[in-house]
């Protein structure tokens, strides 16, 4: 099949929910991936951060292929050996005493508002407390909790009423928040690291107002690290920069390396309210993304790997600050870790994907004004030369 009848078929019988570019992936390798057409990418999208290890992993291959030959499904209602042994990393790495596992972003974030609403029904059965407190600008997924926990009107229009009790406050504005918080809100949900948004950071300062806020008031405070968990920001745990710790957090993207997966970890306190059930997910805890799980978790949690990453990071951010000092039109360089946003004016980020991708450089954006680079975990400092060496040809 040529890639036009791929991308006509495409045309025909998809639902037409996403604007893709005129050619067609086929196979992936190390960093780089490749289309129909033999033409190579450097890949400095990852999946939007799922891709960590890249393309092609023994790492991801050698952990499938073994659970594959062993036992692909079973329902939840029987046990099975990866789920827990996955849920004992991911605790004993993290605040957290329980795991909840799903198959994406969203169904995590779907399970983190139930389960906040059961716990706060549980421990105060006397008096309504299910209000959440959500911030603008944020991303929380698209299924309809989520959506109604996003704070960007875009995503609302054309599909009301959403979930109700969920009001917005701002980004780094305690404020904002202490207007809205009182005896009947239950949770209060964020992205430690807004990026859908344009790549923002919570202060630490304001992390840490959220806490002694949601201490004082009885509210859990929510943190959404799927795109900026598991070692993007450069620590394992987006938390980690502030050290402010939530009740409970949502991870999915990277965690399965490109497999289906996501997780709602919590606090023994929230995982009491939770009873037999009250939730479920019939490919939740998935054995093949499971096993794959605790290979690549492994993988980014150790201490090589993650020093590797650091410097990386270091380098890249030196160069983009390079290119910052040189182009008038960058206005600022955003990110930690190997998430990095660079804001332009004058030109619409928009433009710089196709530009890049006549060079052989997949990049992606954040907004208007934001060209992101989500490079997989594995990319080397040529890599970054390459990408950043294409940057300044584009602001030249
Ligand atoms: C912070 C955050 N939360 C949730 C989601 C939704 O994840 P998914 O697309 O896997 O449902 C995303 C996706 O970009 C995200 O960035």
């Amino acid at each position: 099949m040529t890639t036009q009848e791929t991308i006509d078929l495409e045309q025909k019988y998809i639902l037409q929910t996403y604007g893709r570019p005129p050619f067609v992936l086929e196979s992936g390798d190390g960093v780089y991936l490749q289309d129909t057409d033999g033409k190579k990418y450097l890949d400095f999208v990852s999946g939007l951060s799922v891709n960590a290890l890249g393309y092609n992993s023994s790492v991801i291959q050698d952990a499938a292929n073994e659970q594959l030959g062993k036992l692909i499904h079973v329902s939840n209602l029987y046990h099975t050996i990866p789920a827990p042994q996955l849920a004992q990393l991911l605790c004993e790495n993290s605040f957290a005493d329980r795991a909840f596992f799903c198959n994406s972003g969203t169904e995590s974030i779907e399970a983190a508002l139930k389960f906040a609403r059961k716990w706060g029904y549980k421990n105060f059965p006397d008096k309504p407390k299910n209000k959440i407190i959500a911030l603008n600008n944020s991303f929380h997924g698209r299924t309809y909790g989520a959506i109604s926990a996003t704070g960007q009107p875009k995503y609302h229009k054309g599909f009301g009423p959403m979930l109700p009790n969920i009001s917005f406050a701002d980004l780094n504005d305690m404020e904002s928040i202490e207007k809205l918080a009182d005896s009947e809100t239950v949770a209060i949900v964020l992205e430690p690291l807004q990026a859908e948004g344009g790549i923002h950071f919570a202060d630490p300062e304001f992390l840490k107002g959220l806490r002694t806020l949601c201490d004082e008031l009885k509210i859990l405070l929510i943190f959404d690290e799927v795109q900026s968990g598991l070692l993007r920001t450069g620590k394992l745990f987006c938390y980690e920069h502030s050290g402010v710790t939530p009740d409970i957090m949502t991870l999915a993207k990277p965690l399965a390396g490109g497999l289906p997966i996501g997780a709602t970890l919590m606090t023994q306190d929230v995982a009491d309210a939770v009873e037999p059930g009250d939730h479920a997910a019939t490919f939740g805890a998935h054995p093949v993304s499971c096993a794959v799980a605790i290979e690549v978790f492994k993988t980014l949690s150790a201490p090589d790997f993650v020093a590797g990453v650091q410097e990386k990071s270091d380098y890249l951010f030196g160069k983009l600050n390079e290119i910052k000092d040189k182009h008038a039109q960058v206005t600022e360089i955003r990110g930690k870790g190997l998430i990095a946003g660079i804001v332009i004016k004058d030109t619409p980020a928009a433009d710089s994907m196709a530009f890049f991708r006549d060079k052989g450089i997949l990049v992606c954006v954040a907004g208007p004004d934001v060209i992101r680079f989500l490079p997989p975990l594995v990319i080397d400092k040529e890599h970054i030369d390459e990408a950043v060496a294409v940057l300044d040809e584009f602001l030249s």
